[in-house]
């Protein structure tokens, strides 16, 4: 088969989740799998973003590294990973926008059968990363995705970081990281995403 196509549609702010996602990519591409690293862009007022310091500067560098997730991404690929970092227990709204952007792909049933997976973030262990990576797997039920979580498939599960639901980065408040520990885990599920697609889709 041709390489397999894995899309990593995240959004960042503070560069933990890129963090992430940079690893993700590493273990798709180390997997054999063709990779489009994409970041969901900022849709509030400039004076919204001026209100939190360094919001713009960082957002732009990513987005000079990143170009935007967009409709033909997703027919693209044969695997969605979503990232976002923990926003009051659930999504950024930066990437549910990405999300809902799908709806006319939906209608016409043009997802159903690809891979979905989902990384995420949060400034504390308890501060819900875990409920964010889950509450990306409802989306993607809806879109007719199958679900590819991590599991304890890996010795890289078994080291104190991530989640059996998904990649994971504690970021600690101001955040910073991912930890080694972290960024194995992401590697991972790169890797067990790329192998299940070369096994579906053979
Ligand atoms: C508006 C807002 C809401 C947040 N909500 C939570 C939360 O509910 N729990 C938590 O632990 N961290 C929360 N955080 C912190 C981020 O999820 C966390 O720092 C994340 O790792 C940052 O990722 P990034 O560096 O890629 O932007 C919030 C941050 C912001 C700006």
């Amino acid at each position: 088969m041709s390489k397999p196509k894995i899309l990593i549609p995240f959004y960042s702010r503070t560069g933990t989740i890129e963090g992430l996602a940079k690893a993700i990519a590493e273990g798709a591409s180390a997997e054999g799998g063709e990779v489009r690293l994409r970041r969901a862009r900022e849709f509030v007022p400039p004076d919204v973003m001026a209100q939190a310091p360094g919001w713009k500067e960082q957002a732009d560098a990513m987005n000079a590294r990143h170009e935007a997730p967009t409709a033909d991404d997703a027919v693209w690929a044969d695997a969605i990973i979503f990232g976002s970092p923990t926003r009051f227990g659930a999504v950024a709204a930066e990437l549910k926008a990405y999300i809902d952007s799908l709806g006319g792909l939906w209608a016409k049933g043009a997802l159903n059968g690809k891979l979905g997976s989902a990384f995420g973030g949060s400034a504390t262990p308890h501060g819900g990363n875990e409920s964010t990576i889950i509450s990306l797997y409802n989306p993607m039920a809806h879109l007719g995705l199958i679900i590819v979580p991590t599991g304890f498939a890996d010795a890289a599960m078994f080291k104190g970081a991530g989640t059996p639901y998904g990649a994971s980065v504690v970021s600690g408040n101001p955040p910073s990281g991912p930890t080694p520990e972290e960024l194995d885990v992401a590697r991972f599920q790169g890797r067990r995403v790329t192998q299940v697609a070369k096994k579906l889709f053979a």
